[in-house]
């Protein structure tokens, strides 16, 4: 099934990441030389995504900044005029929320979310691999984490498993570590039906008082199921700073100029 648009949603605070987050979108911290948010739109481009939706907010003007350059110059982006716009989360409610921003420029056709602090290594492109097993039900990445980590994440509760698809019967958002259903946890790539946009704009808040994702994805699987999509390579929790930090050192160990600056700073570190 055909995917055009993705929502970037770029309107959270970072408060992990504070004080630099203060003053610089976390979307903007850097791996090496390109912004969290650089990668991202990369993969949407290599799965044939067209049109680009970012939900931003105050003090995230960098990110407009930033793509401003990359589109004026095609050896970065050679996108089409147009493709790309903008719509403002004025308050911090949540990922559905965010999601919901984009309601008017999506209408109600399947679409893509990333999150670009979900930083994933994929062989082509993560979420180009989920479109090309994309069926229509809403659809998200998963992968199992440790057990004690589950309360961070959207859990998935397991109905059935076909290679890298999974079958689920429910899902909660940041459960306690002795009522998850699994450790199959929701990994910030999304395919979802248009109609999710009645669901979002009817949610009550939830965990944590924010308007969230997962909760609509739990009410739309009686009419449209949900499928975990098992992603192949690596993802990095770029919302964390150990999870940066092993970004950047993975990213240095793959650059034939970077490599030796990581070997010598541990030799250095051991003598
Ligand atoms: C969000 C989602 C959660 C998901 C996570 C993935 O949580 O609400 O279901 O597992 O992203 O990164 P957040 O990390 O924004 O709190």
């Amino acid at each position: 099934m055909r995917i055009r648009k993705v929502v970037f949603p770029v309107g959270g605070l970072g408060t992990r990441f504070f004080p630099i987050t203060r003053a610089i979108p976390k979307e903007m911290l850097g791996i090496i030389d390109k912004p969290l948010i650089h990668y991202a739109f990369e993969e949407a481009i290599a799965a044939g995504i067209e049109q680009f939706i970012f939900v931003t907010r105050h003090g995230k003007d960098s990110i407009e900044d930033y793509f401003d350059f990359m589109f004026s110059h095609s050896e970065y982006f050679d996108i089409k005029m147009g493709s790309v716009c903008y719509v403002r989360q004025n308050e911090p409610k949540g990922l559905g929320h965010a999601v919901l921003c984009a309601k008017n420029l999506i209408g109600d056709e399947p679409f893509a979310v990333m999150s670009a602090d979900d930083f994933i290594l994929h062989t082509k492109s993560c979420i180009g691999a989920m479109i090309e097993n994309y069926d229509g039900s809403n659809m998200v990445a998963t992968m199992k984490v440790a057990h004690s980590e589950v309360s961070k994440y959207g859990i998935l509760d397991v109905e059935s498993e076909n290679g890298r698809l999974i079958k689920a019967k429910s899902v909660d958002e940041k459960p306690a570590v002795e009522d998850a259903k699994s450790d199959y946890a929701i990994v910030g790539r999304y395919l979802l039906s248009g109609k999710i946009f009645d669901v979002l704009s009817e949610l009550k808040p939830g965990v944590g008082g924010e308007i969230q994702l997962t909760d609509a994805l739990l009410k739309m699987i009686p009419q449209c199921g949900l499928t975990g999509f098992k992603f192949e390579g690596k993802r990095f929790d770029c919302g964390s700073k150990s999870g940066l930090l092993a970004a950047v050192l993975h990213v240095a160990s793959q650059n034939e100029k970077l490599k030796d600056v990581i070997e010598n700073f541990y030799k250095g570190e051991k003598r």
